[in-house]
C-alpha cells in the first residue's frame, strides 16, 4: 500500500482498545501492591502452569458477568493470549490432517494457527444473524469435523451477535456429532447482554476463552480459559501440558490478578465501554447514509461496499489517502474460500476521536453509494 504521500495517517486495521484515561494511575497502583507482596521471589522463580488459585479465583470474577454457570475456578486455566489457548485446544483436540469449521469469515489468524497446527479449515456460511445452524450441520455431515472454532458474540469482523436460538441449535448438533467447540469471546464484557455463550450449553465437550487483549491492554497477554466440565486438568491437557509456550508471564498475571482484586481493571473496561460508545455514535452518525453494520460500543465496524467499487480498488485508494482498513478477504477461513467486498474499519484503534473523526470523513468522501 502506498500511503507515503499522504500527510495524515489512520490506521483502522487493528481492533485494539482506546487507551482508557485511568490506566497509567491505575498500573502504578497495582504495580505498588504486587511489589509488596512477600511472596514475590517466589511468583517469579517460575512460571505456574495453569496460574495459581488466587488467579483462577480473580478469573472467575472476572468471567462472571458473562459465564455465571462455570462453577468454582477449577475449571478455569490462565494462558498467555488467546492464539496460545486455540493453538494449545488444537494440539490436544485436532490431530494434525483433520478438520475444523470456523465461521466463513473469522478472526484473521486462526488461518495461520490452523496451518501451524497442521488442520484444515472448513467455513460455516454466515447471515445477518452470524453462523447459520442449518449449514453448520451440514458441514459436519460432509467434513467429519473435530471442533469448531466460533466467536459468536460482536463478531470480528461483521459485527453480529449470534441469537439465542442459534446457540441452542448449534450446541445440538455440536453434541450430536461429537464436534468439540472453542468459543472466542474477547469482547464478552462490552456486551454482558449478549445470549449465555454456546460454551454453557455443552460445558462438557467446550473450551471458553476471554482474553484480556480488548478489555484491558493487548500487551499483558494473558487470557482465560474455561476448560471442559468434568474433566481434570492434566488430563485435558495431556503432554501438552508439558510444554511453556503458552504460560502466562507470573508478572503480568500478577498484575491482572491484583487489578481485578483491587477493582481497577473494571475501572479500566468501563472507561474503554464508554469510549467504544462515543466513538460508535461518531461512526453511525458519519456514515449515516452508508450500509454499515455497528452495534453500540462495537470496537470495529462493518461496511458493504456496493458492487461497483471493488474492496480490491477501495483498499488501496483510502491508503493512498492515509486511512488504512481491511477488506473481507482479510477474515476468509477456508483456503478456497471468498470475501464479500465489504470492509472492516475498527474504530478503537486510532489514538484519538479525532483521528477516528478524520478518517471516517475520509472514507464518506472517498466511497459513494
Ligand atoms: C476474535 C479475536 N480473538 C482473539 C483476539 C486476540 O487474541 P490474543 O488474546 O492472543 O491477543 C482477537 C484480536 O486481537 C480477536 O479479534
Amino acid at each position: 500500500m502506498n500511503v507515503q504521500n499522504a500527510s495524515l495517517i489512520v490506521d483502522m486495521t487493528r481492533s485494539l482498545p482506546p487507551v482508557a484515561p485511568s490506566f497509567n494511575s491505575a498500573l502504578g497502583v497495582s504495580l505498588r501492591g504486587i511489589a509488596s507482596r512477600s511472596d514475590l521471589a517466589g511468583l517469579l522463580r517460575a512460571a505456574t502452569p495453569i496460574g495459581s488459585n488466587r488467579d483462577r479465583a480473580a478469573a472467575r470474577m472476572w468471567l462472571a458477568p458473562r459465564y455465571p454457570e462455570l462453577g468454582d475456578e477449577r475449571r478455569v486455566i490462565v494462558t498467555n493470549g488467546t492464539q496460545s489457548a486455540l493453538l494449545l485446544f488444537l494440539r490436544i483436540h485436532a490431530p494434525i490432517g483433520s478438520v475444523i469449521l470456523a465461521e466463513h469469515l473469522s478472526y484473521g489468524v486462526l488461518s495461520n494457527l490452523a496451518r501451524a497446527a497442521g488442520v484444515r479449515v472448513r467455513g460455516v456460511p454466515l447471515d445477518s444473524e452470524g453462523m447459520i445452524p442449518d449449514e453448520f450441520e451440514r458441514l459436519c455431515r460432509e467434513s467429519s469435523p473435530v471442533a469448531l472454532y466460533c466467536n459468536p458474540t460482536v463478531h470480528n469482523p461483521t459485527t453480529s451477535t449470534l441469537p439465542a436460538e442459534r446457540r441452542v441449535a448449534i450446541a445440538a448438533i455440536a453434541r450430536r456429532f461429537g464436534v468439540k467447540i472453542f468459543e472466542d469471546e474477547p469482547l464478552g464484557l462490552l456486551h454482558p447482554d449478549a445470549p449465555s455463550p454456546i460454551a454453557a450449553l455443552v460445558p462438557e465437550a467446550s473450551w471458553y476463552t476471554m482474553g484480556m487483549t480488548k478489555c484491558l491492554a493487548q500487551g499483558i497477554r494473558v487470557a482465560f480459559c474455561v476448560i471442559p466440565k468434568g474433566i481434570d486438568i492434566p488430563m485435558e491437557l495431556g503432554d501438552v501440558g508439558r510444554l511453556s509456550y503458552w504460560l502466562p508471564s507470573p508478572l503480568s498475571l500478577a498484575l491482572v490478578t491484583e487489578m481485578i482484586e483491587n477493582g481497577l481493571a473494571q475501572t479500566i473496561l468501563g472507561e474503554i465501554s464508554r469510549e467504544c460508545q462515543r466513538r460508535q455514535e461518531l461512526a453511525c452518525d458519519l456514515l449515516r447514509n452508508f450500509p454499515i453494520l455497528c452495534p453500540p460500543r462495537s470496537m470495529h465496524l462493518w461496511l458493504q461496499l456496493p458492487a461497483r467499487a471493488t474492496e480490491e480498488q477501495i483498499v488501496p485508494k483510502l491508503a493512498s489517502q492515509g486511512v488504512l482498513v481491511r477488506g473481507s478477504a482479510q477474515f476468509i477461513t477456508e483456503v478456497q474460500g471468498k470475501g464479500v467486498n465489504a470492509l472492516r474499519l475498527s474504530l478503537s484503534s486510532p489514538s484519538s476521536l479525532e483521528l477516528v473523526y478524520k478518517g471516517l470523513k475520509l472514507i464518506a468522501t472517498l466511497i459513494s453509494f
